[in-house]
């Protein structure tokens, strides 16, 4: 048996994300529909796929578009049906393809029925499932803890005369993972979705669930004279206590895997929370994501950043996981703006700047997570107004710049740029009408270039983005030093190309990726006795790269 397949099943496959509200309206209604996702299970089978990621599809009022959940047991109306669900699992499973599930456990919608109890009263069976404080002398909110989303993270609800805790919304109360309760609701429902044959679990905003002892105020950082909820309660001592006890009550025992979102823990603390020791299988730190946009993700707060600074982010997470759990390696996902933006620093064709980041994603040490449209080379959407966008982060975020003191056109150029709207735009599947994504008029508006950026277009392109991941999928596939070989950095202090090698035995690939517009040398030695394996611009020269090409040699 060779190292590959000593792996397990989610180490050696592709995993992709699926925003199901903008992927494909089976109904016509300008949403997409889990039907959507079962009949496009060959285009996701021929890209390799083995894990479908769906962000949540729960019953809930889609404040946050799904991560507001009503009923854990339901799927929202406009998604379909429980019936479209299992024939998706069911139908996955035939393609090889194990969906995965997002679950939402720091919060509920609060329209969910936990919480209208909750607030009813302080005698309610659910008093203490959510984080419920009292005001302060004043009546104010108990501490000046600002909201994810902007705003206070408290509001204060009548019937119960208390404040209660949302890290995002206000329609997002916060769980109170400290009532037994609470945790074994939880845990039910996650054993509910693995018994239907799920293949894993993708756990939202984990590094929230456990709350300091003491409640207080911190230093504002901002004209709002608020203090981040993140500071003051992400990754709070103690935590790993409640997810060994979730690991042991829902992971044990299964071929499933859990991939916890974990804004707040560093490449550094990784071994504690992956691997061996740890309570999760692969764990999304967002330590590159920070590169261009900042740590505090303040979006009118411009950061300064070069390639050096993006390569010292992946190679640490790469160190961080080489002996110990493994790496869940992206560039995208539905709260990002699209890569083909945000990663490069020079002008230049968005098809070529989505190669070079396909090459590093399906060539580095990790399951690769895809997210749709950036296997086609998506830039960010062409906005004019705030009205335009839907989502609720981004209002706040331009409320937030507003009350800085910019003016409209720089709140609104802070959104353009990192709107995670850009991310959430339909699919685009051929040139008709709407992008074949809808026969309504979509949620929310088609790219401009829908008419040659598309599926059906870039099939029939052997230069084309899509062809690109196609060819990378399979290449990972046939050899395992891709999948279970180490990872070493080449031409570490190259400001222009990020560069590795994959080894195994007597196996060797080296992936170079210019992210610059320049041509650039390096030393031919490096790839001596290796031939191309794959040019993200056709033919390729050893010792040269042209402006934004990536080269595979093996
Ligand atoms: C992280 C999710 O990815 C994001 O989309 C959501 O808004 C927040 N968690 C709140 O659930």
């Amino acid at each position: 048996m060779d190292k590959a397949n000593e792996l397990a099943w989610w180490q050696q496959t592709i995993a992709y994300e699926v925003y199901p509200k903008s992927f494909l309206d089976t109904v016509g209604q300008g949403t997409g529909t889990i039907a959507g996702i079962t009949q496009k299970l060959d285009y996701l089978q021929k890209l390799g796929v083995g894990a479908l990621w769906i962000t949540p599809c729960y019953k809930s009022p889609m404040v946050d578009n799904g991560y507001d959940v009503q009923d854990y047991y339901a799927i929202d109306p406009s998604f379909g049906t429980m019936d479209d669900m299992d024939e998706l699992i069911a139908r996955g499973r035939e393609h090889g393809i194990r969906v995965v599930m997002d679950l939402v456990f720091n919060h509920t919608s609060d329209q969910c029925t936990w919480f209208q109890a909750s607030k009813e009263s302080r005698d309610s069976e659910y008093a203490d499932w959510y984080v419920w404080r009292d005001a302060k002398p004043d009546g104010s909110a108990p501490t000046n803890w600002r909201s994810i989303f902007g705003g206070s993270a408290w509001e204060w609800c009548e019937e119960r005369g208390q404040y209660y805790l949302h890290t995002f919304a206000k329609q997002q109360p916060d769980l109170n993972w400290e009532c037994d309760e609470v945790r074994k609701a939880l845990f039910d429902i996650a054993n509910y979705w693995a018994d239907k044959g799920v293949g894993g679990f993708r756990i939202d905003a984990i590094t929230y669930i456990k709350k300091p002892p003491v409640f207080e105020d911190g230093p504002a950082d901002g004209e709002d004279g608020l203090y981040p909820v993140h500071a003051a309660t992400a990754n709070t001592p103690g935590i790993l206590d409640f997810l060994h006890e979730f690991k042991a009550a829902v992971r044990d025992g299964r071929d499933i895997f859990m991939v916890g979102e974990a804004n707040g823990v560093a490449a550094d603390e990784l071994d504690k929370w992956v691997g061996t020791d740890g309570v999760f299988d692969m764990l999304f730190e967002f330590s590159h994501t920070h590169v261009p946009m900042g740590e505090a993700e303040i979006w009118c707060r411009p950061v300064t950043w070069e390639l050096a600074d993006l390569k010292r982010a992946l190679v640490a997470s790469q160190r961080a996981t080489a002996t110990n759990g493994w790496y869940p390696a992206f560039f995208e996902n539905h709260d990002q703006p699209r890569s083909t933006v945000n990663f490069f620093r020079c002008e230049g064709p968005l098809a070529d700047k989505a190669k070079v980041l396909g090459a590093v994603l399906l060539t580095t040490r990790g399951t690769p997570f895809l997210y749709q449209g950036e296997e086609l080379g998506f830039g960010n959407a062409t906005w004019k107004s705030i009205d335009e966008f839907d989502d609720v982060q981004t209002r706040a975020q331009y409320d937030f710049a507003k009350g800085e003191g910019l003016s409209d056109a720089e709140a609104l150029a802070a959104c353009v740029r990192f709107s995670r709207d850009n991310a959430r735009t339909p699919l685009q599947w051929d040139a008709s009408e709407n992008a074949g994504f809808s026969t309504a008029m979509p949620w929310l508006p088609v790219h401009d270039d829908y008419a040659t950026c598309n599926v059906a277009a870039q099939e029939a392109d052997p230069g084309s983005p899509l062809v690109w991941y196609r060819t990378l999928a399979s290449l990972r596939a046939a050899r395992p030093e891709l999948i279970a070989g180490d990872w070493q950095e080449l031409l570490s202090d190259d400001e222009n190309v990020f560069a590795f090698e994959r080894t195994l035995e007597d196996a060797r690939t080296v992936t170079l990726t210019n992210f610059s517009d320049k041509n650039v040398e390096y030393d031919e030695s490096l790839v001596a006795g290796l031939s191309v394996l794959a040019g993200s611009q056709g033919d390729a020269t050893p010792g040269a790269l042209r402006p934004l090409e990536a080269v595979i040699f093996g």
